[in-house]
């Protein structure tokens, strides 16, 4: 079953949101990522106070998964007029469920949401081994992105 998240889902969406940094970190980061629960609880948290925070669990006896999307403070552009964009900043689904289309539930919920919000857009950083899941879903590839960096993580 995928349904909305709530704040009690908090530490559920902490425990999901640190496996899947634990399983991308490189092996001496995992660390770090532990440190990381409290600094996620706290912005969860604070988006789901300020109403910009999309989230869904994906359930069966336990959490197997969850989606979470952000809406994004953007300005008007050709393709968004108003300004309504969200972008999707975790996607995990545990190991032992892959395979079984909760992934590909999860990103339909958050289609159907758009759609009922009238949400223009949609964006999202694919892992490579993700992207078949995504295109699958309706996801369009795109170029140009650029970034650069203002801190040393080293
Ligand atoms: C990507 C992910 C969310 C897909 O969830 P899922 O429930 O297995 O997805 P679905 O069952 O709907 O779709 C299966 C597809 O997932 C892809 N996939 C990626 N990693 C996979 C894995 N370890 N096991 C099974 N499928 C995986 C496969 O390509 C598969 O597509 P295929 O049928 O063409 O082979 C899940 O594999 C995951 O959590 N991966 C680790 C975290 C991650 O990469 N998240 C995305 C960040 S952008």
């Amino acid at each position: 079953m995928i349904r909305a998240a709530t704040p009690a889902d908090l530490d559920t969406l902490v425990e999901q949101r640190l496996a899947l940094l634990t399983e991308v970190a490189e092996p001496a980061r995992r660390a770090t990522v532990v440190a990381m629960g409290d600094a996620t609880r706290r912005a969860l948290a604070r988006a789901f106070e300020r109403g910009t925070l999309l989230a869904w669990l994906a359930v069966e006896e336990t959490p197997l998964g969850s989606l979470i999307a952000l809406l994004d403070e953007r300005l008007p552009t050709l393709s968004c007029p108003n300004a309504r964009e969200a972008y999707v900043a975790h996607l995990w689904v545990a190991p032992r469920a892959r395979g079984r289309g909760l992934g590909t539930s999860l990103l339909a919920a958050l289609a159907a949401h758009a759609t009922a919000c009238r949400l223009e857009r949609v964006r999202l950083h694919s892992a490579e081994k993700a992207t078949s899941v995504y295109l699958r879903a309706g996801w369009q590839l795109r170029t140009l992105d650029m970034e650069r960096r203002f801190t040393d993580l080293s």
